[in-house]
């Protein structure tokens, strides 16, 4: 019954369905599966609270966190973006820091993110304020955008000047489909980047840890697999410690945050963190939608043409995976999941792993045509910079550069087109 009325809802409105469009798990979840997604999706959504707390399960909150649920930088499962200004809070970001060196390390005091916020008692580290910085293209039509971006300004800092420093400000990317991209095996992963490409294009497979294991999650593809990203976001995003990163996320000089009171140790049991990676890793993703309509055809067809599809694969394939429904599967997300060099407007200058300042992962593009409906603050590219699809196709340098000028050559006819593809996504 439910479920009929939700059907009508959608039916009655596209937007609406739109909005849910990254919650639906992969299809073929049995029973038992379906109640630890669940599980899982809970804990996504929860607010996690200061220990200790009555309910022992979900306290641990900081001492220095960013916000107090994954879904504050992952609304709906989708796209955060940038502030409007250097008044508004960032709201469904951080900024991950270092500090120079070969190779670059986390910064002393700290740490390798920025934690505005703290638990009572202890001092929230300071805030990094957007101020936005425009320049304007004119493409070979004579139609002019103004692209912007971000120059951070750190205020209110509560533990001491920063000094020389590295810095990348990052959005939380949307979150569905990510089972099928951990479960793409390292052969497949290292034989796109052997692979002859047009354009100058290269890709190469990002490498973490002494073990050199193959990146495929974060923005420059910084963390290897669903698991330890997700851990790695517990504790860095909002201090809660797992079996994973059982220490406390504070550096030495951190004296109140060494001293807090914690919410268990770890904080996140073993099964907790399961429950949720397999939530997210069953996450399905967006179906595409008006794929009959001739100007996305006509858009498919320029996104091949103009060399879009050589970074942004259509089709790639997992390897074996212990998971039922991700054990070798074809599917669609638009990326090859290699880092890239974008050239110096992009470029963040902050070196992260076997990844140069100048290097970002693919971003995936499945799901690109609702997340505007699901965050109306929605930014694309890696810090939000991108208000719109075309500001952030205008972005691509390096690499992405011969793509870029194939999009700013072409009739607004071509355009359009491109952009109803991206939409359909
Ligand atoms: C303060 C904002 C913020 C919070 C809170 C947050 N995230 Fe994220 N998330 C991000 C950002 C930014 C990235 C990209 C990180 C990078 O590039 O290193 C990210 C990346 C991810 C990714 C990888 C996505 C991809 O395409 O590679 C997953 C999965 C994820 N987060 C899950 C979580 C979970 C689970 C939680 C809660 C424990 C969480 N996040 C909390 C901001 C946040
Ligand atoms: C050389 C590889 C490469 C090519 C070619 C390329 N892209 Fe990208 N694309 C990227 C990378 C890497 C990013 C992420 C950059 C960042 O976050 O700073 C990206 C980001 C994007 C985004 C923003 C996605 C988001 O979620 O924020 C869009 C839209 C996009 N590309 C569309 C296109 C289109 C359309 C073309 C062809 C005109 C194209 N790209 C060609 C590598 C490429």
């Amino acid at each position: 019954m439910k479920r009929t009325l939700l059907i009508l809802l959608y039916a009655a409105s596209p937007a609406l369905a739109d909005r849910e469009a990254l919650t639906a798990p992969l299809p073929g979840l049995n029973a038992s599966e379906q109640e630890r997604f669940l599980r899982g999706r809970s804990l996504f959504r929860q607010s996690w609270v200061i220990a200790p707390a009555r309910d022992r399960t979900v306290d641990g909150l900081g001492p220095l966190y960013n916000r107090i649920a994954c879904i504050s930088c992952h609304p709906k499962n989708g796209r955060g973006g940038a502030p409007e200004g250097p008044d508004q809070r960032m709201q469904t970001m951080l900024v991950r820091l270092s500090v120079p060196g070969t190779p670059p390390q986390a910064h002393p005091v700290y740490g390798d993110q920025l934690n505005e916020e703290g638990i009572p008692g202890v001092p929230g580290e300071g805030r990094a304020e957007v101020h936005w910085q425009t320049r304007q293209v004119t493409l070979a039509d004579g139609h002019r955008v103004e692209l912007r971006f971000p120059e951070l300004r750190f205020v209110d800092l509560a533990y001491g000047e920063l000094g020389p420093i590295l810095v990348s400000p990052r959005v939380g990317p949307p979150v569905a489909g990510l089972g099928l991209l951990d479960a793409v095996d390292a052969r497949t992963l290292a034989a796109m980047a052997r692979e002859a490409k047009p354009d100058g294009v290269r890709g190469q497979v990002n490498r973490i840890g002494p073990g050199k294991h193959p990146g495929r999650f974060g923005l420059k593809a910084n963390t290897s697999d669903l698991r330890s990203q997700i851990a790695g976001a517990f504790h860095g995003d909002m201090s809660i410690t797992s079996p994973l990163f059982p220490a406390e996320n504070c550096t030495p000089a951190q004296t109140a945050c060494r001293r807090a009171k914690n919410g268990g140790r770890p904080e996140l049991s073993a099964s907790q963190l399961a429950d949720i990676t397999f939530y997210v890793a069953h996450l399905a993703p967006p179906p595409r939608r008006n794929t009959g309509a001739p100007a996305v055809v006509r858009g498919s067809a320029h996104f091949a043409a103009f060399g879009c599809a050589v970074c942004h694969r259509p089709s790639l394939h997992t390897g074996r995976s212990p998971q039922r429904l991700l054990d070798r599967r074809s599917f669609s997300p638009y990326t090859d999941l290699l880092v890239h060099d974008m050239g110096p407007g992009l470029a963040d200058d902050r070196p992260d792993h076997a990844a140069s300042g100048s290097q970002w992962r693919t971003a995936p593009l499945w799901g690109i045509g609702v997340l505007a409906a699901i965050n109306e603050n929605v930014g694309y590219l890696h810090d939000g910079r991108a208000r719109t699809l075309e500001e952030a196709i205008l972005w691509h340098g390096g690499e992405g550069e011969a793509a870029r000028r194939r999009y700013a050559d072409a009739d607004a006819a071509a355009r359009h087109d491109l952009i109803e593809f991206l939409n359909s996504l």
